[in-house]
């Protein structure tokens, strides 16, 4: 019993402990325990020495009780069986109070007077632990009703959907400032100076050889018109870019060598080039392209493919 009680202290004052440096210490998502190793070191200090206080303590304890008069010992033992006995009573008087149990001597007061072929009945009262609980799950449901039903608190349903959602918007957050998740479906074009600026470099390192310095054209289409072979806009060229262009035709796929970002501030250079007048441009190949979301008056004259051009976006396989 006593060595019982010297771990119950022991642990307990580790608990408190760890729930003191989980309070105190914020350290953002990474538990304290990885931002500062030491803390390990910290708790093992404190377990030992709680552990050698508890193991002082007894030996103090049984030290002095040897050292005791026959008489003081005998005295001593017997006030610790008193104290023992009192506890051992109070369990014992509190278990019987949650049972209510007759004892046998005295069923005679609960015999309910029927005789089934010699077989009687005990009228014992519900025991109390089963009453008050029940008690108790009555309270509670009627806190409930009142709560969920009456006041329309919020439901498990209502409380998931919400965390849900707001899931959802902390994931929309997070690919938004996270670059390399960009991809066809969520890029867009940039107009920060910075990005073109990083745009043109790549443009002018790695693409010029086949599209000319000012994208005129040469082995590839002529990049500042209006006629596109594989689709216009910033979600096409995106593609384009991190894909390639037609099968054999010299425009590789960049996505190995360009990060999706990067890919996004090529194309969105290459757009910026739109309706600027190379030196020697390429003549106009693929379709009339015309934006989707553009307003109305910015469209360019549509005479030719006019129908195919306003279909929007050409059907393109997805990506990965
Ligand atoms: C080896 C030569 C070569 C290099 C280098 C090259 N391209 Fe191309 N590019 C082409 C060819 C050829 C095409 C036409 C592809 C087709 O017909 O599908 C093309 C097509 C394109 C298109 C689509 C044009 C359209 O009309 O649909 C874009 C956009 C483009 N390139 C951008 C780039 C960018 C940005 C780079 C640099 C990262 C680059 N290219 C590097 C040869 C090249």
């Amino acid at each position: 019993m006593k060595l019982f009680f010297s771990i119950l202290r022991i642990t307990g004052l580790t608990a408190l402990a760890v729930v003191l440096i989980d309070l105190t210490l914020d350290v953002g998502d990474q538990s304290p325990y990885q931002a500062y190793p030491v803390l390990w070191l910290i708790l093992a200090v404190i377990v030992f020495i709680a552990i050698a206080i508890e193991v002082s303590v007894a030996s103090l304890r049984s030290l002095l009780y040897r050292s005791l008069t026959p008489e003081a010992k005998e005295s001593y033992d017997a006030f610790m069986a008193a104290k023992e006995e009192k506890r051992s009573n109070w369990l014992k008087k509190t278990y019987r109070k949650l049972i209510d149990r007759k004892p046998v001597e005295k069923e005679d007061e609960i015999v309910l007077d029927h005789n089934y072929d010699g077989i009687r009945e005990l009228d014992n009262n519900l025991p109390p632990w089963w009453l008050y609980g029940f008690y108790a799950s009555i309270i509670f449901a009627f806190v409930y009703l009142a709560r969920y039903h009456i006041f329309n608190g919020t439901t498990q349903i209502e409380e998931f959907n919400q965390e849900m959602a707001e899931a959802k918007a902390a994931v929309e957050e997070y690919k938004k400032n996270a670059d390399d998740l960009i991809d066809m479906n969520t890029v867009e074009r940039l107009t920060g100076e910075a990005d073109l600026k990083a745009g043109q470099s790549i443009f002018e390192t790695k693409c010029f050889a086949c599209h000319k310095m000012d994208g005129g054209g040469g082995i590839g289409p002529n990049l500042t018109d209006d006629y596109w072979i594989n689709g216009g806009g910033i979600k096409n060229v995106f593609h384009t870019i991190s894909e390639g262009g037609r099968a054999g035709k010299g425009m590789v796929a960049w996505k190995t060598e360009l990060t999706p970002k990067e890919r996004a501030q090529v194309a969105s250079y290459v757009l910026s080039l739109h309706g600027t007048e190379p030196a020697s441009p390429k003549e106009p190949q693929g379709e009339l392209w015309v934006d989707p979301d553009a307003p109305k008056q910015e469209q360019p004259d549509k005479q030719t493919d006019s129908i195919k051009a306003n279909t929007g976006i050409k059907a393109i396989q997805t990506i990965e």
